[in-house]
């Protein structure tokens, strides 16, 4: 039963204005829709049935232009209501009954936490009331919500509040006006006792808009960031691509219970708490800068998604690509550009490239699917922004801004797709993209071979690039694609870029060739010295990049490379080759030994003062577990742990008093700023103390239990409390962790910090722990954040422990699914992730893995599980 995108047809029906009126109560709401419908204009010869979606609803009455409808004209069904014959113009009226108490599915409306709350992208609006449910149907929106003055005592909707009253029964309503079609994907309600911290904005064309934070009352002190961050962004999205905000009101609200991080709606964004409040004692930097982005990104898509919106959800990464492009460049604007860039590649060379490699790979704009909330995903979001940044390199930044100029007054108040945008790009540049089309209808990771010699006598440098692109579920031929390649070389002699030249052109000393074909050569003439080449730059194409360097090629790269993203890179790259040979090692049985060549690459980084911190603790960071495992053909999760801690230990031997030295000279206790500089010191200062702390310091120890006793700020709180739990000894681990775990029982996000320590323990206890963790009285299945914690963290992240021989990880993991697949079956079929990349273990796990999975299989599955499923057993 999948869609497909070439099956795509206008709705036979569109609505112009959309009367809603919601009569509050936790399990038996009452929401009467009155929908002004015509004909579209491209259907007017025929006249086809009235097909709207609904799920989950009660059907109590239903009306033409005020007439009721006898029990023949419509028919009723789990997912439609039709109506059999219609005039060309008319208004229908329902009325239906829900139940937001029972909805654990969190989608639709529900109540988190005794209060009501809405999420309706991509298809939560049909669980609302009958309704043509796809974003190409566009209305404005009046909307009146009733309830009880004492439970519910603030009533939001999107747009501005038009009116407000009593009424009988200790209850009072408020009524709603959306001036801007929107589809009802963007459509939010919001109803609870809530208490609201309120500031202003004034826009660049002179408009005064009211911004207001709505939480629950014991986090009225978490909202500051979240307020800051929202003004930063408002002023940056206007400086940087011209955009305004367009209501007089722009709300947040927080909610506990929410299944991703939050939601763009009209005026009225919801937020998923722990994406929205901060407080230096509760939230770690990296918290900090979560919520700068998220809030950033809703605040974004009000242009980007909202203006202008999606015609279908095979378009979903028209909105979501680039809003997640504009945030990260927001981000990198406000914050350090290489960290950002660092951070946002090691995750998407970690996460992206494994689910592009897998059974659920699928090209930026799929073209089919059964279940669209399983398209949330990594290639949507984050490859389809590495899409848009390589449309902004190709274009320039001006002609680029030119196509967003185009793209947002073309199509303003439109639902369009991704040709739509690329059109604009196109016009703008002049430049053909047709090749560059392919990124959006490809799935798979490019793979580029690349191989170089430099030519003494001429003085020339030969460079050949082979791509290829794997073949990935019901995609087997592979065209080759478009590929921006940022490069330099640098002089081994004098350390420096030189500068380039490439048939007979002068291209300077940093610059970008394109690979278009299978395989192309380059030759840059007229160099005075050898070079190493420094290739994908600021990773300038989202491809996997093989190249032989030798290990002295990279630690000369890590030291001179002028690109602060490659020099990080090298470090890795180094890494991998020295943990290469120890999980060879380690597999054979032989002795492990250190490559001091990168004992030498780290001592100089230690040694050397550098003025980018952030940037050095990152180059400090080794690989993770994940990353290296995507290196592998088949990946030992036992030799690549034991190889990784091998590194560390030998490292923090080698190099003990240089870390030492390192954390005391960042320990400056400034009160707590979430700003760059600060956010450095201690990313530096905690990198040292975990190495330390990797060979049981007794001097780390003790400056461990300081920095987690003196309490002043949680990122320095949640390392020294990761490095106690996730050490050998029990005697420092149980005490910091019961300490911890009473002073924070009142706070859930930071509950959520706890149980993640400590289902990442290393220790084997650590499956039993977390079967009683799942006892806890802070634990539910119902709250998707707890899953996440303890179940999601621990598959995904504790390795060892999860692929543990006896299968024990993995079937607690599908327990759990099973559980889930009937209570809140988008989060299930997410954290199902682990399960499905079962071809890349050996074979006793991979059979454990699967049996698992049938397991999973013959259960009664929502369409969520199914799909994922399917597609992990079927390949
Ligand atoms: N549009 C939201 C965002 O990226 C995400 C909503 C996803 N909803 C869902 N049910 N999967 O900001
Ligand atoms: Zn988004």
């Amino acid at each position: 039963q999948p869609i497909h995108l070439h099956d795509y047809q206008p709705p036979a029906y569109r609505v112009t204005h959309t009367e809603l009126k919601f009569d509050l109560s936790p399990s038996a709401t009452h929401v009467s829709a009155r929908l002004h419908l015509e004909r579209h204009p491209e259907r007017q010869q025929e006249a086809p049935p009235l097909v709207l979606n609904g799920e989950h609803l009660t059907l109590l009455r239903i009306a033409i232009d005020g007439q009721e409808l006898e029990a023949g004209e419509y028919a009723v069904d789990d997912e439609t209501l039709t109506v059999h014959a219609v005039p060309q113009r008319f208004l229908l009226d329902t009325e239906v009954e829900i139940d937001p108490a029972a909805n654990t599915a969190l989608e639709g409306l529900y109540l988190s936490n005794g209060m009501f709350c809405t999420q309706c992208e991509a298809e939560g609006f049909r669980r609302i009331t009958y309704y043509p449910d796809r974003p190409d149907v566009m209305a404005t929106f009046s909307t009146t919500v009733i309830g009880d003055k004492a439970s519910v005592p603030v009533l939001l909707s999107n747009g501005n509040p038009v009116e407000r009253g009593e009424l009988p029964g200790d209850r009072h309503f408020v009524t709603w006006e959306d001036p801007h079609p929107k589809p009802c994907y963007l459509f939010a309600l919001v109803a609870g006792d809530l208490r609201k911290v309120e500031d202003r904005f004034t826009t660049m064309s002179g408009r005064d808009v009211t911004l207001q934070i709505w939480v629950e009352q014991e986090n009225l002190d978490k909202t500051d960031h979240a307020m800051a961050s929202l003004k930063r962004a408002m002023t940056w999205d206007e400086e940087t691509y011209g955009r305004e905000y367009d209501l007089d009101l722009f709300m947040i609200v927080a909610v506990n219970d929410f299944n991703m991080g939050a939601m763009e709606n009209k005026g009225l964004n919801i937020f998923n708490s722990a994406a929205v409040l901060t407080h230096p004692l509760t939230a770690t930097d990296a918290a900090f800068q979560r919520v700068e982005g998220i809030v950033a990104h809703e605040y974004f898509h009000n242009w980007s998604g909202n203006r202008v919106t999606c015609r279908d959800w095979f378009q979903l990464s028209l909105k979501e690509g680039f809003t997640v492009f504009r945030d990260q460049s927001f981000t990198a604007d406000t914050n350090s550009a290489p960290v950002k860039r660092i951070e946002d590649v090691s995750f998407f060379r970690t996460a992206q490239f494994a689910e592009d490699a897998g059974p659920t790979a699928h090209p930026v704009r799929p073209d089919q699917y059964i279940e669209i909330s399983n398209f949330y995903t990594l290639t949507i979001y984050e490859k389809g922004a590495e899409v848009v940044r390589m449309l902004r390199n190709l274009l320039g930044w001006e002609t680029f801004r030119k196509g967003t100029d185009l793209y947002f007054a073309r199509f303003d108040g439109q639902a369009v797709t991704i040709e739509d945008f690329v059109d604009c790009m196109r016009e703008v540049s002049g430049l053909d993209l047709s090749r560059f089309m392919h990124w959006y209808s490809q799935a798979g990771t490019p793979e580029i071979d690349a191989n170089g010699h430099y030519d003494y006598a001429k003085g020339e440098y030969h460079l050949t690039l082979r791509q290829r692109t794997p073949a990935t579920p019901g995609q087997h031929e592979k065209l080759p694609l478009h590929i921006p390649i940022r490069l330099g070389l640098v002089g081994t002699k004098s350390g420096e870029d030189l500068a380039l030249t490439l048939d007979g052109q002068a291209l300077g000393k940093d610059a970008v060739i394109h690979l278009c074909e299978e395989e192309q050569h380059f030759v840059f003439t007229g160099l005075s010295e050898a070079p190493v080449p420094s290739l994908l730059r600021g990773f300038s194409a989202p491809v996997k990049l093989r190249f032989p360097y030798a290990r002295e090629d990279l630690a000369f790269l890590l030291q001179h490379d002028s690109d602060g993203f490659n020099r990080w890179d090298a470090g890795q790259r180094l890494a991998i080759l020295a943990l290469d040979d120890l999980i060879a090692a380690h597999r054979n049985g032989v002795e492990k030994v250190m490559d001091v060549r990168v004992v030498e690459a780290f001592r100089t980084l230690l040694t050397t003062a550098s003025d980018d911190k952030a940037v050095l603790a990152e180059m400090l960071t080794l690989p993770s577990e994940a990353y290296i495992a995507e290196q592998q053909p088949v990946v030992d999760v036992d030799a690549i742990h034991a190889a990784r801690t091998f590194v560390k230990q030998s490292l923090a031997v080698a190099l003990r008093d240089e870390f030492m030295a390192v954390y005391h000279d960042h320990r400056a206790e400034a009160p707590y700023a979430p700003e760059p500089d600060q956010i450095a010191e201690r990313s530096l200062k905690n990198v040292a103390l975990s190495y330390l702390m990797s060979i049981e310091d007794e001097e780390a120890v003790a400056l461990t239990q300081q920095q987690f006793e003196a309490g002043h700020n949680m990122t320095d709180v949640r390392t020294a409390l990761t490095l106690l739990v996730h050490s050998s000894r029990d005697d420092l681990a149980d005490p910091a962790l019961k300490v911890f775990g009473e002073k924070w029982a009142h706070d859930p996000l930071v509950m959520d910090q706890w149980f993640s320590i400590q289902v990442t323990r290393p220790q084997p206890d650590v499956l039993e722990r977390l079967k009683f963790l799942m006892q806890h009285p802070a634990f539910s299945l119902k709250n998707p954040n707890k899953v996440r914690a303890l179940i999601g963290t621990f598959a995904s992240q504790n390795r060892v422990n999860f692929h543990r021989a006896d299968g024990e990880g993995y079937k607690l993991l599908a327990d759990v699914v099973i559980e889930l697949n009937e209570l809140n079956p988008e989060i299930a079929a997410r954290i199902i992730t682990p399960l499905t990349r079962w071809q890349r273990f050996d074979e006793e796990r991979q059979a454990l893995m699967k049996s698992e999975l049938e397991r999973i299989r013959a259960e009664e599955l929502s369409p969520n599980v199914y799909e994922v499923v399917e597609k992990a057993l079927a390949s």
